[in-house]
């Protein structure tokens, strides 16, 4: 223990962080311990140069973005649409297809208690996001009769509970071994200084690492190499929060496998130049999107002569890859968006703090920053009402009322 206890009080010193061993004196045999386990897991170089970096992303620079091109579903023509859907049923048929949900965000919006795929819509029967999720998967299996695996990203904070409400469900009657968890990994907060945030005496605050955890998370669980053993060559990613979201689709995946592409992702029409989402568009000359709080509010309202947003795709967080893009993109860096938020933590007396007002830096990274490491991509847009209906916020836009509304009138016709 005074080993591990010099090594840690080394590294701390080295990167200015000794406050977080204030009270260690104070910790129980059991409690010191566990502190000092976290101090030698963490990565202080990384925190170090995320920190120092996170003035980097801002507003872009709108001399490099330019507005995009993408495929719109109402205008293909019949015959190409027919081909493309054998050509993706025909992946589906050989098992070579995998969707995985990414749950592992805070649904602090929703202010639900518990993991937000537990959340449970009014509807008759009553659902939950995850059952509903689930049904897409129950529907293919009917359709194909094949078993389509389903790989679930969850956070620290939410596994256990979500692996008991699959269990409590019997996994809604879905063959229980397609359904796989996995955790994704965590950053420290730090404080406007720098500085690491306690949440405990012996506890280190951390924070899911963004949506673009999942490649990491998804390699260094081992899943990405169970894909490629088992032979599969195109993983479907996307959002736990859209329940119209349509996470099995032929025609998609026949589309970017006939336009050559490693990567695709839908889109949709922005409803108002204020919609908090991020945009496609072209940046540097690849296809990418930039976030909402990237993209000037005066580009935001910019029209095309007929009159249409030009920068009027939004991401609805439903992605495709390739395997082999997958590898690709573990062995490149992902940049780190910062947030600034509300975070209680252990003050230097020792005592908790409520905060009140944003404290701490959150860093994340993006699963669609990916776009930048591929020279092309396909874009597919959908109908809003056929494929969106997120559940975000506990009232208003994006709230399960909305969402219910758009789900009834789409799933019982
Ligand atoms: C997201 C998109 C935004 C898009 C909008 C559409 C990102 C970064 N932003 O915004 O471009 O227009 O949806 O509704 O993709 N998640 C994790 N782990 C995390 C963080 C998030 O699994 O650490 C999951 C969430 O559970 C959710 C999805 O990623 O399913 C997106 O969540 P979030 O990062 O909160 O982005 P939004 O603000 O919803």
């Amino acid at each position: 223990m005074d080993e591990k206890y010099s090594l840690a009080k080394r590294i701390l010193e080295k990167y200015n962080q000794l406050h977080v061993l204030k009270g260690y004196n104070l910790l129980s045999e059991k409690s010191k311990e566990k502190l000092l386990d976290q101090i030698l897991k963490l990565d202080f170089e990384t925190v170090k140069s995320i920190y120092d970096n996170k003035d980097s992303i801002g507003v872009i620079d709108r001399n490099i973005i330019q507005p995009i091109d993408v495929i719109d579903k109402e205008e293909i023509d019949e015959e190409i649409k027919n081909e493309c859907i054998k050509i993706g049923e025909n992946i589906i048929y050989n098992n070579q297809y995998a969707v995985v949900i990414m749950a592992g965000g805070q649904g602090t919006r929703l202010g639900h208690n518990g993991p937000k795929g537990t959340y449970m819509l009014d509807i008759t029967p009553a659902k939950s996001i995850f059952e509903i999720l689930i049904d897409r998967f129950k529907e293919a299996k009917e359709k194909y009769g094949v078993v389509i695996p389903c790989y679930i990203m969850t956070s620290r904070d939410n596994y256990d509970a979500t692996l008991e409400f699959f269990e409590q469900h019997e996994y809604f009657d879905y063959p229980s071994n397609a359904i796989k968890f996995f955790n994704q990994e965590e950053l420290p907060m730090l404080d406007s200084d720098g500085k690491i945030i306690l949440e405990e005496l012996d506890l280190i605050k951390e924070g899911a690492n963004g949506n673009g955890g999942v490649f990491g998370s998804l390699y260094r669980n081992g899943i990405l190499d169970e894909m490629n053993n088992a032979g599969i060559s195109w993983i479907f990613i996307s959002g736990v929060d859209n329940i119209l979201a349509n996470i099995i689709d032929p025609l998609f995946l026949g589309l970017t496998i006939n336009a050559n592409c490693p990567i695709a992702s839908k889109s949709i029409k922005k409803r108002a130049p204020e919609e908090k989402a991020g945009v496609f568009c072209i940046k540097n000359g690849k296809k990418v999107i930039v976030n909402y709080n990237e993209i000037s509010d005066e580009m935001s309202r910019k029209k095309d002569e007929k009159g249409n947003l030009l920068y009027g795709d939004i991401n609805i967080v439903s992605h495709l890859f390739s395997i082999d893009s997958l590898y690709q993109i573990i062995n490149e860096k992902l940049p780190y968006h910062a947030d600034y938020k509300k975070c209680n933590y252990i003050n230097s007396l020792g005592t908790k703090v409520i905060a009140t007002e944003p404290n701490a830096f959150k860093f994340e990274t993006y699963i669609f920053d990916s776009f930048e490491f591929f020279e092309d991509m396909l874009i597919y847009r959908v109908k809003r009402e056929d494929e969106f209906a997120p559940i975000k916020n506990a009232q208003g836009e994006d709230s399960p009322h909305t969402a219910k509304e758009l789900y009834l009138k789409r799933r019982c016709f």
